[in-house]
């Protein structure tokens, strides 16, 4: 039996848990494709799934959800794809090997134009933005958005694309150091906090109104101050149930008639067609330098649980990619 290299995570817990194993190589059944993974993505989430267990409840498990690579065997029934073809996908478990069997319906095709760096840099926190900014806020010119983590891999790519869409966006960043970062990806203004300590600096910024739009993954610790940024029917997007714990909230403490969503990116590619049209934009948002992904830090797919502790210790900034 042909093997390869995978991260295995066998019992659930800290970075030490991501260890390299060798592994059978997958076959892809009907309508499956194996892909030779180039390049795989780190996502906060993924320190989630192996604290907690990935979606599949699976155990041991390859974690990691999200990279770019050549397809290099067929499964039956697929006529979408060849053999050599490059792809990006996102969701699909298993990403932190040398390769991965996936549906094929869960492939996109990857432009001659766009390295496997950045088309695997966009897959889970562009496909993430491009949702927030549409259909979750549709930020409109002259919109002002709070954007958390504005250094992140999240977090700058909210700042371009709010910026693209005519709006001005408040970085709220956790150093001195990523406040920088974060006015290069062009947050018209930052502020160093962590915790609640962002409200005053906001409000004055904002000339006591509050903004139109918060985006907040931060967890319980910046929620409750987020709303209190918002302006009259403000909007609040969380998505921090990985990073802290969840808030609970009595309806009756919103304030302003602000509204608050909890936007879960599936929702932005129910179908394949929307994940190929989604896609699509993004490479072309790339491609006319709107969006500029920013690699923060590259490994050797060894070096996973370096990768892990470096997200969860807030010194990263941009994208982290892993390389079998
Ligand atoms: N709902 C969805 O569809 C969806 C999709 C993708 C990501 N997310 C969420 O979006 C957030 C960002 O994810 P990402 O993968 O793009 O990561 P990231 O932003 O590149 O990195 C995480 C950043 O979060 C900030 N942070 C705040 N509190 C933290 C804490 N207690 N521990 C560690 N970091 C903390 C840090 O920035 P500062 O040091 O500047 O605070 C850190 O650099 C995560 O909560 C993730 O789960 C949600």
């Amino acid at each position: 039996m042909r093997e390869m290299r995978a991260i295995l995570v066998e019992e659930l817990g800290e970075p030490e848990r991501l260890r390299i194993a060798d592994r059978p190589v997958p076959q892809p059944g009907p309508g499956q494709i194996r892909v030779d993974i180039a390049v795989a993505g780190v996502n906060f989430m993924d320190t989630g799934a192996r604290r907690l267990g990935a979606a599949t409840g699976d155990l041991p498990f390859v974690p990691g959800v999200e990279g770019a690579g050549r397809v290099s065997e067929l499964g039956e029934g697929v006529t979408e794809f060849t053999v050599g073809d490059r792809v990006a996908w996102v969701y699909a478990y298993g990403s932190y090997a040398e390769q991965i069997v996936l549906p094929a319906a869960d492939a996109v095709p990857v432009p001659d134009d766009i390295s496997d760096e950045i088309a695997a840099s966009l897959m889970m926190q562009g496909i993430t933005a491009h949702h927030f900014v549409t259909e979750a806020a549709d930020v409109r010119p002259g919109q002002v958005a709070v954007v958390h983590a504005a250094a992140g891999g999240l977090g700058q790519k909210l700042t371009q694309l709010v910026k693209a869409r005519g709006g001005k966006v408040i970085g709220i960043v956790s150093s001195e150091q990523k406040a920088e970062t974060a006015r290069d990806g062009g947050a018209d203004h930052t502020v160093v906090s962590t915790g609640d300590a962002f409200v005053g600096p906001v409000l004055e910024l904002t000339d006591g109104e509050g903004v139109d739009v918060v985006f907040d993954g931060g967890g319980e610790t910046t929620f409750r101050a987020s709303m209190e940024v918002l302006r009259r029917h403000g909007l609040l997007l969380y998505y921090g149930a990985v990073i802290g714990a969840v808030p609970v909230v009595n309806m009756r403490e919103l304030p302003h008639s602000i509204k608050v969503s909890y936007p879960v990116f599936r929702d932005h590619i129910p179908t394949r067609e929307a994940l190929l049209r989604h896609s699509a934009d993004l490479f072309d948002l790339v491609r006319r330098n709107i969006l500029i992904p920013d690699i923060g830090r590259r490994y050797p797919l060894d070096g996973a649980a370096q990768a892990h502790r470096d997200i969860e210790s807030r010194t990263t900034t941009g994208k982290l990619l892993l390389f079998p």
